[in-house]
């Protein structure tokens, strides 16, 4: 691979960052959002739409991938980019938080995880080691290491241990993805809502020496003071020179909040999800399709969004062909609320290279405060 994994930073407004992560498979624009294609597919989209979006990068996930269809199986197919039509770059978690919140049966030990699947009852066992091998059969450019996200609420003791022993796995994803030119490692922070063992967390990670760094073990429930608290130091404490990745965040404010404190990457299952379950995020904040005053209102969803759903289709469509249960529904307004986040992050990525962020966050919570239309 001639082309390598690299990350630069073309400007940045009080603690926000932009810039530009060069892969052998394209760039990905930071501040990023990437949508979630879990089971090898965004949900609802077909992979052309989710890039028309403006997504430069999507995320899978090593447990679904790893009970079905199976690693082995994909990388028989050619790998996960060619298996789902998706050629831009992929960035897979490594599946730990995902038994952890969805398999049964789990056990923990100094080795790994071992658990039953969610679908059929069969036994897994998720180490460090496997889960590299697993995220390299499936071709992942960004594999990010095994790790342990603690069930709060949790003593300072149990988030401590729990922190320590995802140190050691960060060691040992570090030790079997070896040298990959061109497919990136990140690191996990973790440590809770306390400051000591994030900073504790951060230090062995850049010890360990990783191609860049998540916060994880937030938006587990703490709630977005909480989370804002800990994102006021704990981005600080990471290499300046590499992408800072927020796992699982959020909704349009938290990613705004968190941008505005030094993330450059992120990822939800939100604007997918809650299309599919009629809620549309828009400049005015949040719209639920299901409410009959949509259903003779022939405007869109918004008027300044260039998506297919606010171009071509009124609210009372909208409307009736979600209370008619029908496939069209979840696809528009996907496309829509995905749309919605990608103009969110260009906005933000123009306004740090303007250096007008304070500006740029301040019309957004204004247009927010007017509520819908
Ligand atoms: N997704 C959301 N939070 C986390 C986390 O703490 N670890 C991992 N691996 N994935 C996450
Ligand atoms: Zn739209």
């Amino acid at each position: 691979m001639s082309q390598k994994f690299s990350f630069a930073l073309h400007a940045t407004d009080g603690a926000a960052r932009t810039g530009v992560i060069s892969t052998p498979r394209g760039e990905i624009r930071t501040p990023a959002f990437m949508p979630v294609g879990t089971a090898a597919t965004v949900k609802a989209m077909m992979p052309e739409s989710v890039r028309a979006t403006g997504a430069d990068i999507i995320l899978g996930n090593t447990y679904h991938l790893m009970l079905r269809p199976t690693a082995e199986r994909i990388d028989r197919l050619g790998g996960l980019h060619k298996f789902m039509n998706w050629e831009r770059p992929i960035l897979t978690d490594s599946g730990g938080f995902q038994v952890m919140s969805l398999a049964s049966l789990r056990k923990l030990t100094e080795e790994g995880v071992r658990f039953s699947s969610h679908i059929d009852g069969s036994k897994h066992m998720l180490t460090p080691e496997r889960s590299m091998e697993i995220q390299k059969l499936l071709g992942s450019d960004i594999v990010m290491a095994f790790d342990e996200c603690p069930a709060l609420p949790a003593t300072d003791d149990e988030v401590a241990k729990s922190m320590r022993l995802s140190m050691r796995w960060a060691q040992r994803s570090r030790d079997a993805f070896g040298d990959r030119p061109g497919h990136a490692l990140f690191g996990i922070m973790q440590g809770g809502v306390t400051r000591e063992l994030r900073e504790e967390s951060a230090e062995a990670l850049t010890r360990i020496g990783f191609d860049g760094y998540a916060v994880g073990g937030l938006a587990v429930g703490e709630g977005q003071e909480a989370m804002f608290g800990v994102l006021d130091y704990a981005p600080g404490f990471l290499p300046e020179d590499k992408p800072r990745y927020l796992m699982g965040v959020g909704k349009p404010d938290d990613i705004v909040g968190a941008v505005e404190r030094g993330i450059d990457m992120m990822d939800c299952v939100l604007p997918s999800r809650s299309g599919r379950t009629g809620q549309a995020w828009t400049r005015r904040g949040q719209v639920n399709i299901k409410n009959a005053r949509h259903q003779d209102d022939p405007r869109p969803l918004d008027e300044a969004c260039t998506c297919p759903a606010c171009r071509n289709y009124s609210r009372a469509y909208l409307h009736h062909v979600f209370r008619a249960g029908e496939m069209i529904s979840g696809m528009l307004l996907t496309w829509h609320n995905l749309h919605y986040y990608q103009e969110l992050m260009q906005g933000l990525r123009d306004a740090i290279a303007a250096g007008s962020l304070k500006q740029f966050v301040a019309d957004f919570h204004a247009q927010r405060a007017m509520g819908d239309i």
